[in-house]
């Protein structure tokens, strides 16, 4: 069993979808084990983000991902990790497939409605960056 960390990106929420995405997890099989709303502060996305600071579009990402609400969540399941990125499909939503949910629900290599970790190493440090061990003690 793995868990991995999501975020449902300004641009889904915001537009609505939220709800259309946590039912694609649902019919994946992947278990919603913890889900929070927040806003992100400047400082907040700089440092969940930070492995790209050095990168061309950091600024431009720090700016997306603070410009309205997100929803964070922990998916569980067997290769939890493979299977969320598997569903969310490539970054850039202008080329991912029509059925991933990037290619549904995001527009453009930026705005690409979810994140997802990439390696467990970066799942379990996301998920502590957004979740307190409080938070999941029974789960
Ligand atoms: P994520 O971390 O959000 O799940 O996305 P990812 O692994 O597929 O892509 P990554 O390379 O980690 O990039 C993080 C996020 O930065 C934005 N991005 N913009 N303008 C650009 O060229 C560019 N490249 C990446 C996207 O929002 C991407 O998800
Ligand atoms: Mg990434």
């Amino acid at each position: 069993m793995e868990r991995t960390f999501a975020i449902i990106k300004p641009d889904a929420y915001a537009a609505g979808n939220a709800g259309a995405i946590i039912a694609k997890i649902q019919e994946s099989g992947l278990r919603l084990v913890a889900a929070k709303t927040l806003h992100l502060t400047e400082a907040q996305a700089k440092g969940f983000y930070a492995v790209h600071a050095e990168r061309p579009f950091f600024g431009s990402l720090v700016t997306f991902m603070t410009e309205g609400p997100i929803l964070a969540m922990i998916l569980e399941g067997e290769n939890a990790i493979r299977r969320w990125r598997d569903l969310m499909g490539p970054t850039d939503a202008t080329k991912a497939p029509k059925d991933t949910l990037r290619g549904t629900f995001g527009t453009s290599i930026e705005r690409n409605a979810t994140h997802g970790s990439d390696a467990t190493d970066t799942a379990a440090y996301e998920m502590g960056f957004f979740f307190s061990g409080l938070e999941l003690a029974d789960l």
